[in-house]
């Protein structure tokens, strides 16, 4: 007979993932991941991690207060912090049962499946969960962004407007 006990019991502890990303700088479109991780998990940790591919145009310092300054500070479900080495380590030591990320076009699809692969067979206990990325959000992307922002152009209503602001200073002439 199968018993569904031990499923009962998982679903009073809380329920916790990580949404790691690059973050130079949040848009409007990982926001909007987060907002839905929400509605799944009690609790979502968004976390800056390094990609080594990339040279980031904000600090590590500079993004994670550009998250925190996206939430209230009685939000207590959203916690924002910096991860250094692997991401699975991390996500295990903080008890998420998930890696949650954003996919916004086929393009994705193929970086998404090795990441998600690599960190499965680095930990097992730890799923990744896709969210697809809201139709309205997914043509962009931090670099799309920074590049506009970069030659002037009007990015309100792309990323909250206190990055608004923070990318007007960053590329002041
Ligand atoms: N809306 C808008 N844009 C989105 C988006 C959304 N919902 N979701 C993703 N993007 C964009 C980002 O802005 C980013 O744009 P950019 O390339 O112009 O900067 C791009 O999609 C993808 O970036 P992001 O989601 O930040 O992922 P990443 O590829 O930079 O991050 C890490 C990869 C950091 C998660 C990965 O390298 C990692 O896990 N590092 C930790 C070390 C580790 O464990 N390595 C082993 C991995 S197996």
């Amino acid at each position: 007979m199968i018993t569904y006990e031990p499923f009962l019991a998982e679903k009073t502890a809380d329920r916790v993932a990580v949404y790691p990303g690059t973050f130079d700088p949040i848009t409007m479109g990982h926001l909007d991941i987060i907002q839905r991780a929400l509605h799944l998990f009690d609790r979502v940790v968004v976390a800056v991690a390094k990609n080594p591919t990339k040279t980031p145009t904000f600090s590590v310092e500079e993004r994670l207060q550009m998250i925190r300054d996206c939430f209230p500070a009685d939000e207590t479900r959203v916690e924002v912090n910096s991860v250094d080495g692997l991401l699975v380590d991390y996500a295990y030591r903080r008890g998420a049962k998930a890696i949650v990320r954003g996919m916004r076009a086929v393009s994705d699809f193929e970086f998404e499946f090795q990441l998600a692969l690599m960190n499965r067979r680095l930990e097992r206990e730890v799923e990744t969960v896709f969210l697809m990325t809201a139709f309205r959000w997914i043509y962009i992307s931090s670099s799309i962004i920074k590049d506009v922002a970069r030659h002037g152009g009007d990015v309100s209503g792309l990323v909250p407007d206190h990055v608004c602001e923070r990318l007007r200073e960053k590329f002041m002439r």
